[in-house]
């Protein structure tokens, strides 16, 4: 199979339609934009993102010169939000140390901060034809299957394993095309569940395929274990204003904004929620009067789950609240801040029903 690997896949990606404004690309900066967006996200979802993205900074100094609250509002929506902002300290360092010139070779393309080898690899051989294989889980899924492979994905043998054989199937003279191929053969045929194998080029010699083991493979090492987060939001209203803080933590959501927030181990009760030693800390000077609590709110993120209550409070004067970070702004100007999704969503539900509060 090795030998007419390589061959199939190449005809097969001829008799495919697959449009993607990224397809054919040869500027390194765009190429990359695309690959940090599609790190994590579907091609349908990615789309809308990266068209905004190249409309709004053309090169890689417009990126670079934007505030980075700016980028965080344009990457709202999208999750992972380390992409943005290492997308953003990477622009700078491009436009600032390389007198914005993007690096050529696959070492320096590495050495980016939020590249890793997959992205490497889709750059230096979309941009430059560079004879480096991609690696990311359609890749994983097509070879396990086809080369009927049970060395798990996940581990640091598998991982080799892979790279090895990725690397040895690269057409090298076309590594533009094979990279693409291969990612759109999985993307299109051997998607992860009830591929339609009747119709592949590749039946006859895939090993998934003869011995039935299509849901069998890839096979992984470890089953991600989730864990449950319970966040209050605070939504204060005081006359016009309401209150927001930046979120420092680096779990997740790091520099997106949030109501003020106070995590519990479980749901809690309103009586349990104003006796916590948070919310006295947040309202030492204020008498604070919740009138209404949300339904409840959920988050699905790759290893956390978050479980989000909004409570809706009124304050009795106009002083600020105590921490120093958390900040005052008119309700109207919230939308301009970039929020985490599950903020999103209790926003446009308040919104839709014509209250903010
Ligand atoms: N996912 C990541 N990179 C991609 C690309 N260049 N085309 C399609 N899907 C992708």
């Amino acid at each position: 199979m090795q030998d007419t690997f390589t061959p199939l896949l190449l005809q097969w990606a001829k008799t495919i339609q697959r449009d993607m404004p990224w397809k054919g690309e040869k500027n390194p900066y765009l190429i990359w934009l695309s690959e940090i967006i599609l790190q994590q996200t579907r091609v349908e979802q990615g789309t809308a993102y990266f068209l905004k993205f190249k409309a709004n900074y053309p090169t890689v100094k417009d990126l670079a010169n934007a505030p980075q609250d700016e980028v965080l509002k344009l990457w709202e929506g999208l999750g992972y939000y380390s992409r943005a902002r290492n997308l953003h300290f990477t622009a700078k360092y491009i436009a600032n140390e390389l007198d914005g010139v993007f690096p050529s070779d696959y070492k320096s393309i590495l050495a980016l901060k939020g590249v890793g080898t997959y992205t490497a690899a889709a750059i230096a051989s979309f941009a430059y034809d560079l004879p480096h294989a991609v690696v990311d889980g359609n890749v994983y899924r097509v070879l396990s299957r086809v080369f009927g492979i049970r060395t798990p994905i996940d581990s640091t043998v598998g991982k080799k394993e892979f790279a090895a054989l990725a690397q040895e199937l690269l057409s090298n003279d076309q590594a533009a095309v094979y990279n693409q191929a291969i990612m759109d053969f999985g993307a299109i045929q051997c998607v992860p569940k009830m591929p339609n194998c009747q119709i592949c080029p590749m039946h006859k010699k895939c090993i998934a395929y003869q011995e039935d083991l299509i849901s069998e493979l890839p096979v992984k090492e470890k089953k991600t274990k989730k864990r449950t987060r319970y966040f209050n939001y605070l939504v204060i209203e005081q006359g016009e204003n309401t209150f927001i803080e930046k979120r420092v933590e680096k779990d997740i959501w790091q520099d997106l904004y949030q109501f003020p927030m106070i995590e519990k181990t479980d749901i809690v009760e309103q009586a349990v929620l104003e006796s916590s030693a948070e919310w006295k800390s947040i309202f030492i000077h204020n008498t604070a009067t919740i009138v209404a609590v949300s339904t409840i709110y959920k988050q699905q993120l790759s290893h956390q789950k978050i479980i989000a209550r909004f409570w809706e409070i009124q304050l009795s004067n106009t002083e600020n609240l105590n921490p120093q970070n958390i900040i005052k702004v008119k309700q109207e100007d919230l939308r301009t801040f970039a929020f985490p999704k599950i903020i999103d969503t209790y926003l446009n539900d308040t919104n839709s029903q014509g209250l903010l509060f």
